[in-house]
């Protein structure tokens, strides 16, 4: 495995490059991911990079997990040929100062509670894509909105890259995997399965048996029943085009539903087919 800090660095392919962009924290989501581009491709390339444009907190960043020595390791164990590591610098030679329409996938859920966020994600995936080269890159579902908004810029800028979604990794008991979890404390850890527990209960019971409202008010309400839990929103979407439903439709597997949730310091997001 070669660790390049520089662009210049990734020279030497060979074959198909699948590409798996990371902020590192690395865990069973992203070994998920490097599997798949493994199986697909003949190389595999990493990136490792905090991308500080896509923060709209700043205390976000400041505390987002950095664990860059083990999740060399992982990666090596998991059979990477390349990580790139950089710094911003190289990322951001000059502060980037585009701007992206990403055709209203951008102004809901995600997008309308975190201001800039995915203009963020545009900036350093677009920026990557443009260093990396590769003709397949893999992303996670957990970030649903994400993967459906670098779909849709991969067509806007003609990019020749093949997106990937790659199904949500939980643990046993269910809470979606995310470098976030690394910050819970115990008492909202052992809380967060909940979440999970109410979303798949809903996906169960809720479809067509209640109207579409009543069925995020009442997932809403079972999560916040456990007092270390506090939704901040509940949708129940379109998958494609992410435009919240109004009516169930009677097609099943074309609605999911999508929540963020604050537990305690850190804020977890997750989404069920429904
Ligand atoms: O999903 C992530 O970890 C990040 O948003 C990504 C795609 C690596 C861009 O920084």
């Amino acid at each position: 495995m070669k660790l390049c800090r520089r662009a210049s660095e990734l020279a030497e392919y060979t074959g198909t490059v699948g590409f798996v962009p990371t902020m590192g924290a690395l865990h069973e989501g992203h070994l998920s991911l490097v599997k798949a581009c493994r199986e697909a491709c003949d190389t595999t390339v990493v990136s490792i990079f905090v991308n500080p444009t896509q923060f709209n907190d700043p205390k976000d960043l400041e505390s987002y997990p950095r664990t860059e020595a083990a999740d060399l390791e992982l990666l090596e164990e998991a059979g990477v040929d390349f990580v790139f590591a950089p710094s911003v610098a190289e990322i951001y030679p000059e502060p980037d100062t585009r701007v992206f329409d990403f055709g209203g996938l951008d102004r809901v859920m995600e997008g309308e509670h975190r201001p800039g966020h995915f203009n963020g994600v545009g900036q350093v995936v677009s920026r990557l894509f443009e260093i990396v080269r590769p003709h397949r890159a893999f992303f996670g579902e957990k970030d649903f909105q994400q993967l459906a908004i670098i779909r849709h810029m991969v067509a806007q800028l003609g990019l020749p890259i093949e997106i990937t979604g790659c199904p949500i990794v939980r643990d046993r008991d269910g809470l979606a995997r995310s470098s976030r979890n690394a910050l819970l404390l115990p008492e909202h850890r052992a809380a967060a399965p909940h979440i999970y527990e109410v979303l798949s209960e809903a996906a169960r019971s809720l479809r067509g048996a209640v109207s579409v409202a009543e069925a995020k008010r009442r997932i809403a309400e079972q999560i916040d029943a456990n007092p270390l839990l506090k939704t901040e929103y509940v949708e129940i979407a379109t998958a494609d085009t992410l435009q919240p439903a109004t009516e169930w439709g009677d097609s099943s597997g074309d609605l999911r539903c999508f929540v963020a949730v604050q537990a305690g310091a850190v804020r977890l997001i997750d989404n069920v087919a429904i």
